[in-house]
């Protein structure tokens, strides 16, 4: 029987959504091959953590779309599945605003070392309140430069001119006027945006031009006391150049949602008080995921039916 292959269990109403699909069953979490007869895969739902290659793509000859629940798509090889006329969709703009929440959130912790003294406290290490007592970074009135002014830059760009913020951004086309205007942001080359920034948040996408975007040279260009944020995704930093600027500079700290080699996170990093380490929780509130979840779902029931896909990638 036709399957939609979940490749694991989703939050809120996306598997009864999905269960909604014309002829087609529900299978969670199969391992490949183990229960699942994968010439009956006629959609998959992918996380990032599931590598669609060509190889995955042989495996299931009878696949029809790649529903991915996540707005980044660099775990799916699109050229392979346009050639087997494999439909990709992700989940933009329902997790725009959390991811950016979570950036702020992480930007803040970096700057005012709020896990770092979260873990004092708890080590017994507070001994009273001192005028130079874990002096941390300012936030209000520094430079943020924005590596990719998409929607989830844009909306840290927003919550940062909250916060007093000046904000730089670079990408390959300049943003509309209306969005720079709106966020009085400043168009400018990457490696002007490293010099002249207080914070980095990077918000790229993943792809051959942008792994290593920030490497030792990158680094080295940036001011001192200066604090790198990663929400977007961990190869476009060289996580051995990051630790060594953080131990040596020119960065006063750090805040990290993702890895180079997800979930492995590089031991010179783990060793350090100045970076401030999540796991991949970005858009990791109840109500985003779920959304995600649904969108995910809606996109398979969608393609199953005959319909264009809600959200395909470009
Ligand atoms: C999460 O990292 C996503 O791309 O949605």
């Amino acid at each position: 029987m036709p399957t939609v292959l979940v490749s694991k269990d989703l939050p809120g109403d996306a598997l009864d959504r999905l269960r909604r699909a014309p002829g087609a069953r529900v299978v969670v979490g199969a391992h490949p091959g183990g229960g699942v007869d994968l010439e009956d895969v006629v959609a998959l739902v992918a996380v990032l953590t599931d590598v669609v290659d060509g190889a995955r793509l042989a495996s299931l000859p009878n696949l029809r779309i790649v529903a991915n629940v996540a707005v980044g798509y660099d775990n799916v090889d699109l050229a392979a599945c346009r050639a087997r006329g494999v439909v990709v969709t992700n989940t933009p703009d329902v997790l725009t605003e959390s991811t950016a929440d979570f950036t702020m959130g992480l930007l803040l912790a970096a700057a005012r070392r709020i896990a770092e003294g979260d873990r004092v406290v708890r080590g017994g290490g507070f001994g009273g309140w001192a005028p130079s007592y874990m002096l941390g970074t300012a936030v209000s009135g520094a430079t943020l430069g924005v590596v990719g002014l998409g929607r989830i830059g844009a909306a840290t760009a927003r919550r940062a001119r909250a916060f007093g913020m000046n904000v730089l951004y670079t990408q390959r086309r300049r943003a509309p006027e209306a969005l720079e205007r709106e966020l009085a942001a400043t168009y400018t080359s990457v490696d002007a945006l490293f010099s002249e920034s207080d914070f980095v948040s990077l918000h790229c996408p993943l792809d051959e031009t942008t792994r290593h975007l920030v490497d030792a040279e990158r680094l080295a260009r940036m001011k001192p006391g200066s604090v790198l944020v990663n929400t977007a995704r961990g190869p476009c930093v060289d996580e051995a150049a990051l630790a060594q600027a953080l131990a040596t500079g020119p960065l006063a700290a750090a805040g990290l949602d993702v890895y180079e080699r997800e979930p492995a996170v590089h031991p010179a990093l783990l060793a350090r008080d100045n970076v401030v380490l999540a796991p991949h929780l970005g858009s990791a509130d109840r109500r985003t995921r779920e959304a995600m979840a649904r969108l995910a779902a809606d996109n398979v029931v969608a393609v199953l039916s005959g319909e264009p896909p809600l959200t395909p990638v470009p």
